[in-house]
């Protein structure tokens, strides 16, 4: 995929498994802002063009990072499970868990895990104008700043004619009842019937209601679901083909030109969005998020498909500062010809190493194919890959976690579950099989948890 705006990711649940995510792109916020357009009312009056003078009481280098890198998620109300605002002097100047905010802002954008922000990183002169502004006690300033307009959540979705836009939404908006809750995953279905084959060549994301939207992904399943949002478990989405996903920061996701998403017949699109209300604070709040998608009669060369490398089977011991293991899985015939081209890692909070190598011929020197070393739960980037596979090569996949905690910790969906899982991107897409009259899905079978079909795992110094 071709990221435009950034972005790509999708992180999954494969056995008893759920989806999250992974992601790029909160590093090219500040670009986005470049287009920000002028308006009429700005020229002349006052400071630039698109921008309004505004007194945060913050420096206007300072000021200008927390806008483009964290208010996507910490804006005055904040979205997507973070707890506090990072807008204004006196929102950093609260107490937070015994904390000033800007202590913890000083933390967390250096912290070796769950550094901020999740995604994309702070430039050094980025963190320069933080660190020495609370170094020289986050004093409070005068100044006025030039600040354009936020950016939109989502960029303009391009799908020219004679493709078409098919827009996947539920029938009734989600409604968020009870402020005790705190995760929420609801699913729907959208049926697209096509006389003849169509090609998906781009897809993205439509945002509605950042404060309680958590992260999207996108299936096609066997059979229908209903256009009713409906709560759904992790486990049901084994058995779905994943597509992808989206979380905040993300752009549309653009194919390269010689693959499609292959629509024939009845397509039977499923949304699982996750919603989250960390705050306890948004019953009453209502959402109609979807996907959008731009849908072609003019074939491309190939079908596209989504692949998930690494393990779903292994047991973290408890109290040990780093454990990591080694999975092998060599391809079969059906390998043939396979181009990646594009990929995201993903694990969770005790993740600190993940990388994917390919062995030609099983035996050949290790090729990192995508590898994050460190990797960190809040900075998961997808990125383009430019690799073709062969039978009989050997995928290897590394994974690294600590756990300080008392418990063994084994693969799950929920946060203190964990993941090893490598999202590869890739052409021509491998038709889903059946085993022993068993349907398995392509994308899981490269980290599936059964000995006969998934990779072989051993633990590594
Ligand atoms: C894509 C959304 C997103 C962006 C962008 C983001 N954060 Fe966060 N942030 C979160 C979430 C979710 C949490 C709560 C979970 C956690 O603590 O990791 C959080 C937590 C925090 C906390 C702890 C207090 C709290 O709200 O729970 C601080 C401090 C923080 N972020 C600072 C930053 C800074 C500074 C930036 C920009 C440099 C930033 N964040 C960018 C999502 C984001």
């Amino acid at each position: 995929m071709k990221l435009s705006g950034g972005p790509l990711g999708a992180a999954v649940l494969l056995a008893a498994a759920t989806l999250a995510f992974a992601c790029n792109g909160s590093s090219d916020a500040s670009t986005d802002r470049e287009n920000v357009v002028a308006s009429p009312e700005g020229a002349g009056a006052g400071p630039g063009p698109g921008s309004v003078a505004t007194k945060s009481g913050l420096p206007c280098d300072v000021s200008e990072v927390l806008r483009t890198k964290c208010q996507t998620c910490h804006s005055a109300q904040p979205t997507s499970g973070a707890s506090v605002s990072l807008v204004t002097w006196s929102d950093l100047q609260k107490d937070h868990g015994g904390k000033k905010v800007y202590e913890l802002v000083k933390e967390r954008i250096h912290a070796e895990s769950g550094r901020m922000p999740p995604a994309g990183q702070l430039t050094d002169a980025q963190l320069g104008s933080i660190d020495s502004w609370i170094a020289a006690g986050a004093q409070q300033a005068g100044e006025s700043c030039d600040q354009a307009e936020a950016p939109p959540a989502t960029q303009p979705f391009e799908c020219a004619a004679p493709a078409k836009t098919i827009v996947l939404k539920a029938a009734t908006p989600f409604k968020w009842e009870d402020n005790s809750k705190v995760d929420e995953y609801m699913c729907f279905g959208v049926d697209d019937v096509v006389a003849s084959k169509r090609h998906v060549i781009a897809l993205g994301p439509k945002v509605d209601n950042l404060k309680i939207l958590h992260h999207v992904v996108l299936f096609q399943t066997k059979d229908a679901m209903s256009n009713e949002a409906q709560p759904c478990t992790a486990t049901a989405s084994a058995a779905w083909k994943l597509i992808t996903g989206w979380v905040p920061g993300w752009g549309n996701v653009e194919l390269p030109p010689e693959a499609g998403y292959p629509e024939e017949g009845t397509t039977h699109w499923v949304l699982q969005i996750h919603y989250n209300n960390a705050s306890g604070k948004y019953a009453g709040e209502s959402d109609s998020s979807g996907f959008q998608l731009c849908s072609t009669d003019q074939l491309r060369p190939n079908d596209a498909g989504t692949l998930a490398f690494g393990s779903s089977r292994f047991k973290i011991p408890p109290r040990t500062p780093k454990y990591k293991i080694k999975c092998d899985y060599k391809l079969g015939d059906k390998y043939k010809g396979v181009k990646v081209f594009s990929a995201a890692p993903h694990m969770h909070e005790r993740g600190i190493g993940i990388v994917t190598e390919r062995l030609p011929g099983g035996t050949g020197s290790p090729e990192v194919v995508i590898g994050r070393e460190p990797f960190s739960f809040h900075d998961q980037v997808g990125q383009p890959v430019d690799k073709s596979l062969e039978p009989g090569d050997v995928m290897r996949t590394h994974c690294t976690w600590k756990n300080p905690s008392d418990k063994e910790i084994g693969f799950g969906e929920n946060a203190d579950d964990e993941m090893c899982l490598n999202f590869l991107y890739y052409y021509p897409a491998i038709p889903d099989q059946v085993v022993g009259g068993v349907p398995v899905q392509t994308w899981t079978t490269p980290a599936s948890p059964l000995p006969l079909h998934g990779p072989k795992c051993e633990e590594e110094d």
